[in-house]
């Protein structure tokens, strides 16, 4: 595996998005960072990370392994490689919240964040992020319901043993989904998908606080949400927030 380790960097989704509009660069390259000063999540918001405690990667994929791959798709595949590994783990209850938060006990214990670079509607590169908290025990105040690998598991884990299982993974899920078919990938993401079919209380983007359970994902990767009347709202992911508790 083509892998550049590096110590600190700002963000490795920004590095390797430069490397590659600079060079070429072989599929499944990957970038790792023992921190990162710039972390990127979703929807603009920074990443924190505890130096030299977790996993920070970003992983390329060309257009030509994804092909007719819609962004859905990879999400399902990329969410579902890394839940498959943190399952070797013995972690408990692990769930995907949509889109792609990996959860444990209700608690995020992994981050994705993947940009797509786009050649008329197919997919040219996929910069895959993935942040996995891994030997970190303290977090922030402001970030509330966050765990990791060592607070669940009590004990340090080798963080270059997970990037390859995580990889190897995902190389899987792509290779398989070529053999396969959306709907069945598809539904083996909504199987993990953190309280689909319960009652949960969210908000909307004018702040509407409303009861729903979650039904299903359109294909074009909408949340969608039964209320009680049994009509379904469908959203994205600016437009919904999930509410703790009922
Ligand atoms: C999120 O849940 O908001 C997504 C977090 C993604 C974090 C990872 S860490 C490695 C890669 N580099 C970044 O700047 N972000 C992703």
């Amino acid at each position: 595996m083509n892998i550049i380790k590096l110590d600190a960097i700002g963000s490795t989704n920004t590095f390797l998005k430069e490397l590659v509009s600079t060079r070429p660069v072989p599929n499944y390259t990957v970038v790792s960072a023992e921190s990162q000063y710039n972390g990127r999540g979703q929807m603009g918001l920074k990443w924190v990370d505890e130096k030299g405690k977790n996993l920070l990667f970003s992983v390329l994929v060309k257009g030509e392994l994804l092909e007719k791959m819609s962004g859905v798709c990879l999400n399902y595949c990329v969410s579902l490689a890394v839940l498959t590994v943190l399952m070797r783990y013995n972690l408990t209850k692990l769930k995907i919240k949509w889109p792609n938060d990996i959860l444990s006990e209700s608690n995020k214990i992994s981050g994705i964040l993947i940009e797509n670079s786009w050649k008329k509607d197919a997919i040219k590169d996929a910069i895959i992020g993935i942040g996995i908290n891994v030997n970190q025990l303290t977090f922030d105040s402001d970030l509330k319901q966050v765990t990791s690998m060592k607070t669940i598991l009590g004990s340090d884990i080798d963080k270059g043993q997970l990037l390859l299982q995580i990889v190897d993974a995902l190389k899987n899920e792509i290779e398989n989904y070529k053999a396969g078919s959306f709907d069945a990938l598809k539904s083996r993401y909504l199987k993990v998908l953190y309280k689909i079919e319960i009652p949960t209380m969210f908000k909307d983007s004018e702040d509407l606080i409303f009861l729903g359970k979650i039904v299903n994902v359109s294909n074009s990767g909408k949340l969608q949400i039964e209320l009680n009347d049994g009509t379904i709202r469908e959203f994205g992911i600016k437009e919904i927030q999930m509410l703790k508790k009922l």
